[in-house]
């Protein structure tokens, strides 16, 4: 009979102790789910915002981050442990009319452990160590690859478009043949998107048969893109 108390605390506190404890590295592989929207470098926005410098941040408050919806901007949310617990579970109904098209992690032992990887990663200076940390297999990119320097088989020269097909030539001599539905025309003003005059062929899709064309900025696309039948 005295035993049993002791029991009863025991389960509580190791029910607790499972509750908030993170596993940081765990963490690490959980972060996948966020890395093709956030990075952790400062001021490096994506589709979301970076994340460096989360932790007592006001919600929406990146400055170089353009795309807030008014829904997080006006939240009031200081992000801290809880409130970031109670967002990654369920996004949608902790702003409602936020943009941030993520289901949410219903596992609270896994958002412990996301948590405890962001708050050591998003703590300014620590994005770059982050990132070096060894991951496991080639699947995860933290970022979009730099487009600067291009071997000549990636860097476009022309594109020409009949029909319902654009011929992309690219420096190396070759022309490749992609349906019209099947390319995309994008740009990347930052200092990871390709120089001026020197737009990027980049292979998109699973199935090899997509690929965009990334220019420096928009007024190139007009210069580059030429019905030519
Ligand atoms: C598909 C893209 C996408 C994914 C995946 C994603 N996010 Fe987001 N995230 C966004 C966008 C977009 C916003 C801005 C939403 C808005 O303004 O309403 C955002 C906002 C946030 C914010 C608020 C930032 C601020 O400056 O106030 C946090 C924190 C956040 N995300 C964390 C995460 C974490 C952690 C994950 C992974 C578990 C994740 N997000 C997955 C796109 C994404």
């Amino acid at each position: 009979m005295k035993r049993l108390p002791i029991i009863a605390v025991a389960v509580l506190w190791s029910v607790q102790a499972l509750a908030v404890e993170g596993n940081a590295k765990r963490g690490q592989t959980l972060f996948q789910n966020c890395m093709a929207c956030h990075s952790l470098a400062a001021d490096k926005n994506m589709t979301g915002p970076s994340l460096s410098g989360l932790w007592g941040r006001k919600a929406g408050t990146v400055p170089s981050f353009t795309r807030y919806s008014d829904a997080l901007k006006s939240s009031g949310m200081v992000w801290d442990d809880q409130t970031l617990d109670k967002w990654l579970a369920d996004p949608e109904h902790t702003i409602p009319g936020n943009t941030m098209t993520f289901r949410g992690i219903a596992d609270a032992q896994q958002r412990a452990d996301v948590l405890a990887y962001l708050k050591q990663a998003t703590q300014p200076g620590n994005a770059q160590m982050a990132q070096q940390m060894p991951q496991m297999g080639g699947m995860m990119r933290t970022s979009v690859p730099n487009l600067k320097k291009l071997d000549a088989e990636d860097r476009v020269q022309s594109v020409g478009y009949c029909k319902d097909t654009y011929e992309v030539t690219t420096a190396d001599g070759k022309k490749h043949k992609i349906w019209e539905r099947n390319l995309r025309l994008k740009t990347d003003s930052s200092e990871d998107g390709p120089t001026k005059g020197a737009p990027a062929l980049v292979p998109a899709g699973m199935m090899g048969d997509r690929a965009d064309v990334i220019f420096s900025g928009p007024d190139e696309i007009g210069a580059f893109v030429k019905s030519n039948c």
